[in-house]
């Protein structure tokens, strides 16, 4: 791997809190339905784990909003269930019904069978496609590897696909609570492999996606998500100095724990809308850098409903981080839908650039 400068590094800089010209900005799903080059390319590949598990495809679906728009970070093209997918549970879409598992983990016996992949043969076509990706981006802007959160993991790998009560598992938390912290074991070790894999193969930035920790009271959280995210930050060798890659770990519902993740290690904590910006500064006092947080319905606003609110984010932040706009890497506070206008993007990152321009 070649060490070339980048060309943009202000996602980087700003991760770690060190001065930057403007205020960087990505998207999560950046890429996907939204953009008519994804769909035709998907309609090409067949399906979605077609695209996600060909590195060729990877790439140039990584690729398509960074040549529409001035993003300030790729993020690889792939999926957070490629790790129990690897663990042997069959992972397949139901078309409109989002992720399911063919061979769900319900029971101790089933969860002692689970071991960590290998990251070069089981899940060499992600590293794969962060070699390519590395490659075709040539110095121009950092790229961001990810994983889900071991919470986040076993959600899907217990319920089966998605819910809208996590019955199944908060039964296990509640019943079983040793199994569940086998399967929350084993997920850590997965996760920490698989991003440090991803680090070797090129990701110069990581985030973990805990998109259900929201779904735990504060005490469960503490119990079932909260030491695992820690665990982590902790161990997750990502390098020294300005070769270190930082880690980004985001939760939707996460307002109630934001001192203990700016304890927990991580260089950066995401945030959905439902905090205000500058009271998760306050709260966190510079202990790590911040990203998000404008409610991804505002793409659904006119442009200069978005302005607006990208202003007011932005400010927010600002007032809350001491007048200083340093350690903040803009974002939504969730992912985008496919519904969603690319031309209302471009407001959104350009307003962000030209506004925060220091
Ligand atoms: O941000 C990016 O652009 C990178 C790519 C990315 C995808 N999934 C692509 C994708 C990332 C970071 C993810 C993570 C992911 N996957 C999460 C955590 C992030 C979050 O939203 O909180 C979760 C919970 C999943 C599981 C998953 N995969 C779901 C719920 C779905 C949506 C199913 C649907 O029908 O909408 C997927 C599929 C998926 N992952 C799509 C994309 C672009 C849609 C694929 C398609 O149908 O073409």
């Amino acid at each position: 791997m070649s060490h070339a400068p980048l060309e943009n590094d202000r996602f980087l800089r700003a991760l770690r809190r060190q001065p930057v010209d403007r205020t960087p900005v990505w998207l999560m799903r950046q890429a996907g339905r939204y953009l008519p080059e994804y769909r035709a390319t998907r309609a090409r590949a067949g399906s979605f784990l077609g695209m996600a598990k060909n590195p060729e495809i990877a790439c140039e679906v990584t690729l398509q909003p960074l040549a529409r728009f001035d993003l300030d970070a790729a993020i690889l093209f792939s999926d957070i269930l490629t790790i129990p997918d690897a663990m042997g549970l069959g992972l397949y879409f139901a078309e409109g019904e989002g992720p399911k598992f063919e061979r769900p983990v319900r029971d101790a016996a089933s969860i002692a069978a689970l071991s960590v992949p290998d990251m070069e043969t089981e899940l060499r076509y992600v590293m794969d496609a962060v070699r390519l990706i590395r490659r075709e981006l040539r110095g121009k802007v950092p790229l961001i590897g990810f994983s889900g959160s071991p919470w986040t993991l076993a959600c899907y790998m217990v319920e089966g696909g998605g819910s809208k009560d996590f019955a199944r598992i908060k039964a296990m938390a509640l019943n079983e609570p040793a199994a569940l912290h086998t399967l929350l074991k084993v997920n850590t070790d997965a996760v920490i492999a698989y991003l440090a894999a991803q680090r070797a193969a090129g990701a110069q930035a990581l985030q973990v996606f805990d998109t259900w920790g929201g779904v735990l009271s504060p005490a469960m959280y503490r119990e079932f998500s909260l030491p695992y995210l820690s665990r982590i930050a902790r161990e997750l060798p990502r390098g020294e100095g300005d070769q270190r890659a930082p880690l980004i770990l985001f939760g939707k519902g996460n307002a109630a724990h934001l001192e203990a993740l700016a304890d927990s290690g991580t260089e950066a904590v995401g945030v959905d809308w439902l905090v205000e910006l500058g009271e998760a500064a306050r709260r966190t006092g510079g202990k790590v850098a911040l990203q998000g947080n404008l409610d991804p319905a505002v793409l659904y606003g006119s442009p200069d409903a978005i302005r607006v609110q990208a202003r007011a984010a932005l400010d927010n932040y600002r007032d809350g981080n001491g007048g200083s706009r340093e350690g903040h890497v803009f974002n939504l506070g969730h992912g985008m839908s496919p519904d969603m206008n690319p031309e209302h993007v471009a407001v959104l990152v350009e307003e962000v650039h030209t506004y925060s321009a220091r």
